[in-house]
């Protein structure tokens, strides 16, 4: 790794890249970046500084972080009701984590700009046929076409639109009233209200309305309490695609410093976080809060140098590992990274990723990941974390607000047989709302459990 000193936004091109696309077409590739260069950046330093600030509380042990969304946005997907859906499950695990917990939760979406995904494969092959993979809608198409698998760099600019327009959006619900707490009964969605999910949810924001319905007779007006009113919620995609990520890198005109405007937080990737990476490189000299993945593939020191070069100031709330082993792999892969980090002093936010760990593939040929090894990852974190003596902080999903059919499992049970019914993501399998909030609900017990201990701590 490079020293501190010589890094500038390209100073990545110099470094080794796994994962970016080839471009045959140079110059459109230059036209796009100086487009994008002058655009107007999607986030400003200072909301990325206070989602570091909120980190770092989680990393010093008081709170929890929720990020989560799609594997894969999509241009095809793109409509205002998802947007809602999936930002209105989030904050109604939110509610459930905050309740339960008693801590502040911090809400960051995989959203508005997670476009790039890293494939297994270079190729796919289909009826004989061989063609590129298949790499995220800002870099080519999802259709079996040479023409749709072409590396088309104007891509970038459809998903710097669609993601200004969605970040619009959840800014609008985040603060126009939609977050409301008295509202919390109408986030309920119509095709979970049948689910025992959906009347256990009902229950926890009865007890929030009484608890609104006290401060108001204390003489605390809930209206007054911005906290109430509205909430914080933040973006964030995979770094993946570097000419995106550096053509919206801007020195924050307040303190001079580099900040990637593109979301409020990146993270690396499993398969580009390996030392002398591009991406690593790139982002190491910005001030947002960087995500990293950690698989079963690496070794503690590998993670502390690795640290050293992400933030070497060890700023807290700059860095949240997100842990992705599988559910069999969690308890003998993290205890080593946590106890090494914690013996280095680092001071990081642990995020649970019970995803990527967990894909099978069903008979029918679907990608799928069962609900009940999701579970056991999440457990296992928790187990890890408590044995070793630091914070479960996060938990990181590929989720959305719609009834799709796409992970097995749940109480509201899908099944391999139903795999087909609805099954549209363009990449990974998602959790669906009733899944993603029978998770949160299970994770609330965890979180007693913590908060519990915590009591008796104090006490
Ligand atoms: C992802 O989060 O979509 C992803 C590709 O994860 P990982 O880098 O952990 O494999
Ligand atoms: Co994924």
């Amino acid at each position: 790794m490079t020293d501190s000193s010589a890094w500038n936004p390209e100073s990545w091109k110099a470094a080794q890249a796994r994962h970016l696309p080839a471009y045959a077409d140079a110059e459109a590739l230059g036209r796009v970046e100086a487009t994008l260069a002058k655009f107007p950046p999607l986030v400003f330093a200072g909301e990325a500084r206070a989602l570091k600030a909120d980190l770092a509380n989680v990393a010093a042990g008081k709170g929890f972080l929720l990020q989560g969304g799609d594997c894969a946005e999509s241009f095809a997907e793109f409509h205002p009701d998802n947007i809602r859906d999936t930002f209105r499950v989030l904050l109604q695990m939110a509610v459930v984590l905050t309740f339960a917990g008693k801590q502040p939760v911090v809400k960051v979406g995989r959203m508005a700009g997670q476009f790039a995904k890293p494939r297994s494969a270079p190729t796919e092959t289909q009826a004989g046929v061989e063609l590129p993979s298949y790499l995220g809608d800002i870099i080519n198409g999802i259709e079996f076409d040479a023409e749709a698998r072409r590396n088309d760099p104007e891509r970038m600019l459809r998903a710097y639109s669609q993601a200004a327009a969605t970040l619009n959006l959840l800014r609008a619900f985040s603060t126009g009233g939609y977050a409301n707490l008295r509202q919390v009964h109408k986030w309920t969605l119509d095709h979970i209200a049948r689910s025992p999910w959906a009347e256990k949810f009902s229950a926890t924001a009865d007890r929030i309305g009484e608890a609104l319905d006290f401060m108001a007779a204390c003489g605390v007006d809930p209206g007054t309490v911005p906290q109430l009113q509205g909430t914080s919620f933040y973006t964030s995609h995979e770094a993946l695609l570097l000419p995106y990520e550096q053509a919206l890198t801007r020195r924050d005109s307040l303190t001079g410093e580099w900040y990637d405007c593109s979301a409020h937080m990146l993270w690396i990737g499993d398969r580009t976080r390996f030392a002398g990476s591009a991406h690593v490189e790139f982002l190491r000299g910005v001030g947002n809060p960087i995500g990293m993945k950690c698989g079963p593939s690496l070794a503690p020191d590998a993670l502390l140098a690795l640290l050293d070069a992400l933030n070497p100031a060890r700023e807290p709330g700059r860095i949240t590992l997100i842990s992705r082993f599988g559910d069999d792999k969690v308890e003998a892969g993290l205890a080593p990274l946590a106890r090494a980090v914690k013996r280095e002093g680092h001071p990081v936010v642990w995020s649970c990723d019970p995803m990527h760990g967990n894909i099978v593939k069903a008979d029918s040929g679907y990608k799928t990941r069962p609900f009940d090894r999701i579970l056991r990852e999440v457990k296992g974190f928790f187990a890890v974390h408590r044995a070793e003596g630091t914070h479960a902080g996060g938990i990181h999903v590929e989720m959305t607000g719609q009834d799709v059919t796409e992970c097995t499992g749940g109480l509201v049970d899908v099944t391999e047989a139903r795999l087909a019914d609805r099954y549209h993501t363009h990449c990974d399998p998602r959790l669906n709302a009733a899944q993603s909030i029978e998770l949160a609900f299970l994770l609330a017990e965890m979180l007693n459990l913590e908060a519990a201990d915590r009591g008796r701590k104090a006490a």
